[in-house]
């Protein structure tokens, strides 16, 4: 995506939804909210956007490293924005450490980047260095939600959380909604429309033993 100069102009001066980092997560987060959900590589926000107005209940997380693509999900949010939502531009895996343990209830990744060599693996976000910071925010029964377009992530994945202890509580490798549980993410919409089969796994942490 080729730089546009308004980027640099939103996130020097950002809206107060907006964060570089996770230190100050916890403080918007007050204790009326029942679930907080942490979704990892937001991209242009529909997804963050869209869950965070369906669930006014829960506290909503979004996370996304790519400046200029943040940039458009911030904006997007700009004129609906609610005391629900935060967004936080920043790589994951520098900002997690930040994260108090067992603060999540639930993590999303959505069609994150396959990353296909296998020495590039290791920055996937199902790479058991990100698993081993999931399984220390996540509350106890906390869960993770991954969808994908991508068979071999799907696989890696499938293969790095249950070695991680995790357990599988949901899987599909044709995703269809029978009812509106989820919103449709960008890179899904685009993907639906190709006809293409959608993975979807859910994982619950294991609270005991
Ligand atoms: C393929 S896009 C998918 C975007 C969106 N989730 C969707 O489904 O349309 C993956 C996004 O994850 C972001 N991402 C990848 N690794 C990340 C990390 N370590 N921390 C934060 N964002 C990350 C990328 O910058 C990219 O915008």
């Amino acid at each position: 995506m080729r730089k546009k100069p308004w980027v640099d102009t939103l996130l020097e001066n950002p809206p107060k939804f907006v964060h570089k980092d996770c230190k100050f997560v916890h403080q918007n987060i007050t204790k009326e909210f029942e679930r907080v959900h942490l979704e990892i590589g937001s991209g242009k926000g529909d997804y963050w956007i869209l869950m965070s107005q369906a669930n006014p209940q829960d506290f909503w997380i979004g996370i996304e490293k790519d400046t200029k693509v943040a940039a458009i999900a911030i904006k997007k949010a700009m004129d609906s924005i609610q005391n629900n939502q935060i967004f936080v531009v920043a790589d994951a895996q520098q900002c997690l450490d930040d994260i108090q343990d067992a603060f999540v209830d639930i993590i999303h990744l959505n069609f994150s980047d396959p990353w296909p060599k296998k020495r590039t693996h290791k920055r996937r976000l199902s790479a058991s260095s990100f698993i081993a910071q999931y399984h220390r925010i996540l509350s106890a029964d906390g869960q993770i939600i991954m969808k994908t377009d991508n068979k071999d992530l799907f696989e890696y994945s499938m293969v790095s959380f249950s070695q991680a202890g995790f357990v599988l509580e949901d899987m599909s490798v044709d995703f269809r909604r029978t009812f509106h549980e989820d919103a449709i993410s960008e890179y899904e919409a685009r993907f639906m429309s190709l006809n293409q089969p959608i993975y979807r796994c859910v994982w619950r942490k294991k609270s005991h033993g």
